[in-house]
């Protein structure tokens, strides 16, 4: 696969292909100059009064004021509103993955949370995990190292969801398959397990569990551990 887009796919920066959405919710509705009115009798105007916002997103450590629909989703306002496509739509029901982004360093669906509810949490895309001066996270490099990925729509939702994998792991959170909840360490079991929510249509899950197998490795490195890791 060519470098170029191999590096696309991690960063989050692929062509978007995502079903159509509805008008922007975050935009919508928008209350036109005429004098219409819902079933309701009351104006467009007085509609849009009750169902916008002011809004204080932190995401990736920039603060983004934005007037929002109160309906609209955080991964339709990332979308559509801040052009951080790399957080996927899938599904759109909280199936798939797709749209995993991080919320204070968990991992959340972002479509099925309301941009509301992510007021005063630290969001973190799959854009925001390089270092400033562009340098991969661990788990970036290690899904580019094993070609962790065929058409890169899952991507970025399997990269976020392994990062907080990996902080779970070394924070002793147990998982349903684990053997010791007081050693808990990461294997291809616990891979599968923990990032079951990540759905990939491609099928390249022989090559996303060594990747974040080999993340760990690379984090542990970085931090100073043995790296150890149970295959
Ligand atoms: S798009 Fe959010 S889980 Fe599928
Ligand atoms: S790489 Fe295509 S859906 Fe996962």
């Amino acid at each position: 696969m060519a470098a170029g887009r191999s590096q696309a796919y991690v960063r989050g920066v692929t062509p978007t292909h995502s079903p159509a959405t509805a008008a922007d919710p975050g935009r919508s509705p928008t209350a036109p100059s005429g004098a219409s009115s819902d079933t309701s009798g009351r104006s467009d105007a007085a509609t849009a009064a009750v169902t916008r916002s002011a809004y204080r997103l932190r995401i990736n450590g920039t603060e983004h004021e934005l007037d929002l629909d109160n309906r609209a989703s955080l991964l339709d306002v990332l979308r559509d509103r801040l052009d951080l496509t790399g957080s996927k739509k899938g599904c759109d029901h909280g199936q798939c993955g797709a749209c995993t982004v991080l919320l204070d360093g968990r991992r959340a669906n972002s479509c099925l949370v309301l941009a509301v509810a992510a007021q005063g949490r630290e969001i973190t895309t799959v854009e925001g995990l390089a270092g400033a001066d562009g340098e991969l996270h661990p788990v970036q490099q290690a899904f580019l190292d094993h070609d962790a990925y065929q058409c890169g729509y899952c991507t970025p939702g399997q990269i976020c969801s392994a990062v907080a994998v990996l902080d779970e792991v070394a924070n002793g959170w147990p998982s349903a398959v684990t053997r010791d909840p007081d050693a808990v360490e990461l294997d291809r079991a616990e891979v599968r397990e923990r990032m079951a929510g990540n759905i990939c249509r491609c099928g390249a899950y022989a090559n996303i569990v060594p990747a974040v197998l080999e993340a760990q490795r690379l984090t542990a490195g970085a931090a100073g551990g043995d790296g150890a890791v149970t295959r």
